[in-house]
């Protein structure tokens, strides 16, 4: 059986309207029916919050709805904010969690990241944490294993198996320079082995680990076969239907060739 490969787009606030939104999600669902991927290749779209309703109606078959943000409090004085509860009820199956740009702009750190983890995960949807170095020569070691023990603080053996981890490195995210394959397997196999101290050998081996950071059609196939990630959180190429239904593409004709 072939492992669960997950593509998920992050429009980001690249799409501004709902126009726009609704263009690119009959485009990506049109283009993935074409390909006729294998049931184990997800695609998740992550528009932004006013335009998931509007996605989410675009959406066919397995392609499924995922939130860029979440607050963690289900209701209250918290203006300007989603919960999770919220983002459940239009019905979002997974939603990013500690984006870089969220811990850059808006300053979020790992107890407020872990805090969302188990909102999402209260809500029964699938958080993608994101971690990752912020300089190229960063002491990657120190920060995932900060900010991995750190998301998943009190999360429990049975509720990590719903948890996908993200590996971001910051420099490599919309700068066109995408990480070397065999940084990011050495990256991947450090995550296994700190989800391994925190659970089990075997629950380590069920948690999806992707790759994020300049992903696109020529260099997917280098993280999903050569460093074999589980899948790529997309930014810029998920913004474009073609390139992204490409990269679903071209994992599917690997996939059977291999
Ligand atoms: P990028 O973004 O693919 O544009 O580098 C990835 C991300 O921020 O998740």
């Amino acid at each position: 059986m072939n492992r669960d490969i997950f593509l998920v787009g992050n429009w980001k606030m690249y799409i501004t309207s709902q126009k726009e939104a609704e263009s690119l999600a009959a485009g990506v669902v049109r283009g993935v029916e074409a390909v006729k991927p294998s049931k184990n290749i997800h695609t998740v779209l992550c528009p932004p919050h006013p335009h998931l309703k509007p996605v989410q109606k675009e959406l066919k078959r397995d392609i499924v709805l995922g939130a860029q943000n979440v607050w963690h409090e289900d209701r209250g004085a918290f203006t300007g904010e989603v919960s999770a509860k919220m983002l459940k009820d239009v019905l979002c199956e997974y939603v990013i969690v500690g984006h870089s740009e969220r811990r850059k702009y808006f300053g979020e750190d790992e107890e407020l990241v872990n805090k969302k983890v188990k909102a999402v995960l209260q809500h029964n949807m699938r958080p993608i944490i994101a971690i990752g170095e912020k300089e190229r020569d960063g002491r990657v070691r120190d920060v995932i294993t900060r900010q991995l023990n750190g998301a998943l603080d009190g999360v429990s053996a049975k509720e990590v198996k719903k948890v996908l981890i993200a590996y971001e490195p910051v420099w490599a995210i919309g700068t066109g320079q995408a990480a070397q394959p065999d940084d990011v397997m050495s990256v991947r196999i450090l995550i296994r082995k700190l989800l391994g101290k925190l659970y089990s050998e075997k629950t380590a081996q069920s948690v999806p680990v992707l790759y994020g950071g300049s992903t696109d059609s020529k260099n997917i196939n280098n993280f999903v076969f050569g460093a074999e990630m589980d899948g790529a959180l997309v930014g810029g190429a998920s913004a474009k239907a073609d390139e992204f239904v490409k990269m679903v593409e071209n994992i599917s004709n690997k996939q059977v060739n291999k």
